[in-house]
Parts: structure tokens; sequence; C-alpha cells
């Protein structure tokens, strides 16, 4: 807590994931959970049993008129997210919104547009950029320990969680997206994918989407909701060194390898190219959840104006990768260019 004014906040969506935002809100000291709304009366119901004290509401409208607000958190299903987070910011109050953004680029340029001309935080529940590993493994980058990173590859694969109302890239991979435009402070101007619909016609459960960049650098990103492991695993390689950071490992998270191939110069003898086997260093990592990390930076933004780091305009770089995945899974796999960076 840090002894400012607490930022009086509403959530809406109490379903799967509203009650562990709501329970981080509840927690720091630097919110007061004024309101919550849920359209569905069950919810609601479990809302009001934990949290009796707290009004609520099944019309986001009503919670606008009725309490004064200053932020507003979204964390309902992706289809009504521009509806939803377009009120809040229409009636003036900072926005977080779960991922994906929007749906579509053009309703996330929108969003991104009114917070920028109201002066209005919008912030994106970009998870991952707040996990601790993740802030390690861009300071690891940063230092140059592993050279250049040459390309990298993700595996976020579950036997469920199986939806309908989006394919599995839109709903897991905003996670992988954001922690590869984060990391390499690159987003990719071309995309490949190809994917699969065993469950559920039309909705893809298993894609597989290379992300391309215009430093040369390439990402792959494997993500599914028909597997037989829960994996949660970045690669990375860099010319000098190899990273890995495995998030189902409860402490030793990310494990750096002195591997590479060497030229014959560099080492004096040996074929043209020699491998080069050296320590694997695990270092110890101070891990705080990343949900609490991202909420009190929401709360530090609405309070000091600062741009969040999981910005819209970093929502919206995002979702025009996703669609770009889409379009390519729809052709079969081709090149899509994303549009990005614009210029
Ligand atoms: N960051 C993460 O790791 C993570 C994990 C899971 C889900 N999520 C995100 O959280 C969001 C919610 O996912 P979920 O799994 O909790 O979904 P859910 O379907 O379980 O819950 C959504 C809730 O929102 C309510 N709702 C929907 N439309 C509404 C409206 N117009 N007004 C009021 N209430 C409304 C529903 O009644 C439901 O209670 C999604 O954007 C999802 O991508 C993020």
């Amino acid at each position: 807590m840090s002894g400012r004014t607490p930022v009086r906040t509403g959530v809406v969506g109490f379903g799967y994931w509203g009650p562990n935002i709501v329970r981080n809100l509840d927690k720091l000291g630097d919110a007061e959970l004024v309101v919550a709304c849920d359209a569905n009366a069950a919810n609601l119901a479990r809302f009001s049993a934990l949290y009796p004290d707290v009004a609520t509401t099944d019309d986001i409208c009503d919670m606008l008129a009725a309490h004064d607000l200053d932020a507003v958190v979204v964390a309902t299903s992706a289809p009504s997210h521009f509806a939803l987070a377009k009120l809040v910011l229409e009636a003036g109050k900072h926005c977080y919104v779960e991922k994906p953004l929007t749906l579509t680029s053009e309703d996330a340029e929108e969003l991104v547009r009114l917070a920028e001309e109201r002066e209005l935080v919008l912030m994106v529940g970009h998870l991952m950029v707040y996990h601790s590993a993740v802030n390690y493994i861009k300071d690891v980058i940063g230092s140059g320990t592993l050279g250049d990173v040459l390309y990298l590859y993700s595996q976020r694969l579950n036997l469920g969680k199986v939806r309908t109302e989006e394919n599995a890239f839109w709903s897991l991979a905003p996670h992988d997206v954001s922690i590869v435009h984060y990391l390499l402070d690159e987003i990719p101007s071309q995309v490949s994918a190809t994917g699969a619909a065993y469950l559920n016609g039309g909705v893809e459960d298993t894609v597989f989407a290379n992300l391309h960049f215009p430093s040369g650098r390439m990402a792959n990103i494997h993500v599914s909701w028909l597997d037989p492991h829960k994996t949660r695993k970045f690669t990375i390689v860099g010319s000098k060194k190899m990273l890995v950071f495995d998030d189902m490992q409860a402490t030793e998270k990310v494990w750096i390898y002195d591997k590479g191939v060497e030229p014959k110069e560099a080492l004096g003898y040996g074929e043209d190219l020699t491998l080069r086997f050296g320590d694997i260093s695990v270092p110890y990592l101070h891990m705080a959840e990343p949900l609490a990390l991202e909420i009190q930076h929401f709360l530090d933004c609405c309070t000091t104006g600062q741009v969040p780091r999981s910005d819209g305009r970093d929502g919206l770089a995002v979702v025009r990768v996703l669609e770009a995945v889409d379009e390519s899974m729809r052709q079969g796999g081709a090149p899509v260019s994303t549009g990005l960076p614009e210029s």
C-alpha cells in the first residue's frame, strides 16, 4: 500500500477469471472495490457471498451511472470487450480490459483513439509481461548474455479448457505474442500459420504459427487445448547462449545454457563449425504473483498517468497479429502481412 488515495474501481465479469482479479483488487490497498457487475445472476450471487459489502448490478450502464468510479476492469468474454470498454472510456473512466483487447483491429483502434483523446489509461491484460521470469529474461537479453537473439519458440498446450467463442490462438496466444513483442522490442511484419479444428467445426483447437520480423528473426508459437501435457515453455536461441523458460516448474523456471556453434577461427581448432557445450545455470528468481503485479501496475498508472507497459497500442498490435494468423490459416498457411510496424 502506497498511502495514496485508493482508486475507486468497478469490475465487470465474475466468471472464471474475474474472481482472480477481484481477489487482488480486494487485497491491494491502492484500490477500493466499489461495485461488481455480471449479467449472470448465479455469478453475481457468488460474488456477494464473498464480498457482502460491495454493491452489485447486472448492467454496466447502471454501474457507470450510479457509482463515482475512477476505473473499471472488464473481465468478460472477448466478444463483449469492445462494447463494454467503449462505454467505460466514454464515461471518462480508466479501463483495464482482459486479453484479447478486441476481436478486430478496427475496434482496438477506436478504443486507443478514445483513450488517447480523453487522456485515460487503457491497459490490456497481457499478464505475462508482468511475470518476474519474463522480466528477468528481458534483462538477460538486454545485457547481451545470450548474444543476438536468433529465434525463439513457445508452446502453450493442455487438454482443455475447450472454448467455442474463440479459437485456441485468440484464447491462448495473446500471452505468447505479447511476450515476444516485449522481449524482442519488435513486432512481426508477416505471419504464416496452420491450424485444425478437431473438436468444434470452424474453431481451431491446435495452431502452429510462424512470426517473421523485419530484423530477420523468427518466432514460432504452438498452442493447443488438445494435448496430453500441460506445457508452458519458451525457448530462446541466441548467438552466444540459449535460454529455456519453463513456467510449469514451481521454482527453477529459467535455465541458461552456455551452448552454441562457433566458427573455427573463434576456437582456433576443429572443423569449420564446432559445437560448444558449456555450463548450465539456473538463476534464483524472486517470484511474485504476476496478476498482483499487473493489477498494481494498472492502479499505479491510474494514479500517476503513466502509460501502461501493456497499453492499448500494445493490445492493438497483438490483435493485428491474431487477425493475420486467422487470415493465413484461411489461406492454407500463406504468408500474410500484419500491416506492422505502421509507418
Ligand atoms: N490472463 C489470463 O491468464 C486469463 C485467463 C483466463 C481468462 N482470461 C480472460 O478473461 C476474460 C474472461 O474469461 P473467463 O474465462 O472468465 O470467461 P467466463 O465466460 O467464465 O466469464 C465471463 C463473465 O462475464 C459475464 N459477462 C459477459 N458479458 C457481460 C456483459 N455484457 N455484462 C456483464 N457481464 C457479462 C458473464 O456472465 C460471465 O460471468 C477473457 O477475456 C479471457 O481471455 C485471462
